[in-house]
């Protein structure tokens, strides 16, 4: 097997003495699509995190996080670039978007201010929002939904990163423009040859869209491997009872729970 491009080995992370993640150890290869999917509060966003080397400080965390398909240590911004739930948090509301994704460019790419504003109207374009050029100058509030997610893109891509982690980026974005975003994220992914983590509590979307999917249930990865494998054949019972049940992970834990019959894991 050709080496990995991340290692994570018996990966621990607890908040206040709590434990969010429970000896993790996951491989991704160079350019692989893994989805990591589990219901909320299973330590998916931790995770996530924690490969970012974005973890809160009060997060205590043991276990090893290593890029062998890296030369160097990797920079959050220029070696991974991240995508969140809501584009608000990865945007600065008072920040024009152009400087915005122009500063990612110019700290990470060592380029010039104008060359780095060139770059941003370049990712602007990239990600569809109409007349890049002119909207260098506009404000994350003069968009909507969707199109902030798709600037959020634009500055998760503009370090040039070969690993995009993207935690649950659709989630608070209606269907239609869901399923655009997720297409475009696609195209970007597959275009610039990167390594994608992302997570969602969707399992559809994970069949669709994934190479590999990770199953996280109270911290412990449950189960792990090619998609079709983990889908068509699931070994564990958290695994089958999701699919069986084809139930949304987003409902309340209680109903979700009761759906899945806890007495069979
Ligand atoms: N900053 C934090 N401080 C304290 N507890 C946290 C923090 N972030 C997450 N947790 C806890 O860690 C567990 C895993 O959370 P998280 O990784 O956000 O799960 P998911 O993304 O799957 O919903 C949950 O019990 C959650 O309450
Ligand atoms: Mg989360």
């Amino acid at each position: 097997m050709t080496e990995p491009y991340l290692q994570v080995k018996n990966l621990n992370v607890s908040y206040a003495a709590i434990p969010a993640l429970a000896n993790v150890s996951i491989d991704l290869a160079k350019g692989e699509r893994l989805a990591v999917i589990g219901e909320s509060g299973s330590g998916k966003s931790t995770l996530a995190m924690a490969i970012a080397g974005l973890l809160p400080k009060q997060a205590r965390s043991s276990g090893t996080i290593d890029f062998p398909g890296l030369s160097h240590s990797p920079k959050p911004g220029k070696d991974i670039g991240v995508l969140f739930q809501d584009p608000s948090g990865s945007l600065d509301p008072v920040m024009k978007i152009g400087d915005q994704i122009a500063e990612v460019a110019m700290t990470h790419q060592g380029i010039s201010w104008i060359a780095a504003r060139v770059r941003a109207a370049q990712l602007l374009d990239r990600v569809r929002i109409p007349k890049p050029l002119s909207r260098l100058n506009s404000y994350p509030h003069e968009f909507s939904g969707g199109q902030k997610q798709r600037i959020a893109m634009a500055a998760a891509l503009a370090g040039n990163p070969s690993l995009l982690i993207a935690d649950e980026p659709t989630s608070a974005l209606d269907t239609v423009v869901q399923r655009h975003i997720v297409d475009l994220l696609d195209e970007l992914v597959r275009e610039a040859g990167l390594t994608l983590l992302f997570v969602t509590h969707d399992i559809a979307l994970a069949s669709e869209r994934a190479d590999t999917i990770a199953v996280l249930y109270q911290g412990r990865l449950v189960e792990t491997g090619p998609t079709v494998r983990v889908l068509g054949e699931p070994e564990h019972p958290y695994t089958r009872a999701l699919i069986n049940t084809h139930i949304s992970l987003d409902t309340p834990r209680a109903k979700r729970l009761a759906e899945i019959n806890v007495a069979d894991l």
